[in-house]
């Protein structure tokens, strides 16, 4: 579902489920999530949503009407990218069968995650509210850059979902995505040069991560694949940790040079 869509043409009379997720892998393009739990309840469909790039923090979808809010612990919740783990969060008649499922098939947290996660949750709004403002400092930073063609942070004026993302969002998050003018030659170099940002897949964690979404998420998508979701073979996707944010862009400053 991309950001535009009208959810009643989503909507078929086969439908029984609607999954989505705003702030969009890997172009930070936003859904209305209330418009969508609004179409799915009158329909009788469940919403479900992926809420891992927002985090809890910044953005509540079950106050806006959706079934099931789910995130990826592995990533901001825990936040040092020492666990990996998931959460599911909706009714109590929607969760509790989930809840017996996951006892049947046994995919129980062992102590020691458990442990690191409940320590990680004590700090995050604190991380969250850092994240934020890191990111949009280095979103502003590649915005003012002549080098980098296009950024997308819901947080930016420019940003073609920053009314929906200021109505549902009370924080913009720590993802950002940049566009080298589409060369992949020119993305990869840039990668390869960042020193203190690290190239990994992963997201939400102290430690600031890039990755190239061709490589990652959109690996062996066509021309025609890559041109509806909107990615281009020159995107970087950057997880803004939490570091000196100067640290941040005068590493994103040298590499931009390659
Ligand atoms: C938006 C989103 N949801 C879910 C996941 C899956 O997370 P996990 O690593 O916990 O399996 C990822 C992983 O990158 C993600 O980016």
């Amino acid at each position: 579902m991309c950001s535009s869509a009208n959810p009643d043409r989503v909507i078929g009379p086969r439908t029984r489920i609607v999954w989505f997720e705003s702030p969009i892998n890997p172009t930070l393009r936003c859904v209305d999530v209330k418009r969508v739990a609004d179409a799915c309840r009158a329909r009788g469909v469940m919403s479900v949503i992926d809420n891992t790039f927002a985090s809890p923090i910044n953005q509540q979808p079950l106050a806006m009407g959706v079934d099931l809010a789910m995130q990826s612990a592995t990533k901001y919740l825990n936040g040092h990218s020492d666990v990996t783990g998931g959460v599911v969060t909706g009714s109590k008649a929607l969760v509790d069968p989930i809840a017996k499922a996951r006892r049947q098939l046994g995919t129980v947290m062992d102590p020691h995650p458990a442990y690191a996660l409940g320590r990680g949750l004590k700090t995050l709004p604190l991380r969250v509210a850092r994240h934020n403002a890191n990111a949009d400092a280095v979103a502003q930073f590649l915005a003012r850059d002549k080098r980098v063609t296009c950024v997308f942070y819901p947080g930016l004026a420019t940003h073609p979902d920053h009314a929906i993302a200021k109505r549902q969002m009370t924080g913009f998050g720590g993802m950002v995505c940049f566009d080298l003018d589409g060369s992949y030659d020119r993305a990869a170099r840039v990668y390869d040069r960042l020193k203190i940002i690290k190239r990994a897949a992963s997201l939400g964690g102290v430690e600031s991560l890039i990755s190239m979404p061709v490589l990652t998420s959109q690996w062996g998508h066509t021309d025609a694949q890559l041109r509806e979701a909107g990615v281009t073979r020159g995107m970087l996707r950057l997880s803004v940790g939490l570091e000196d944010p100067e640290d941040v862009i005068a590493d994103l400053d040298q590499a931009l040079e390659s």
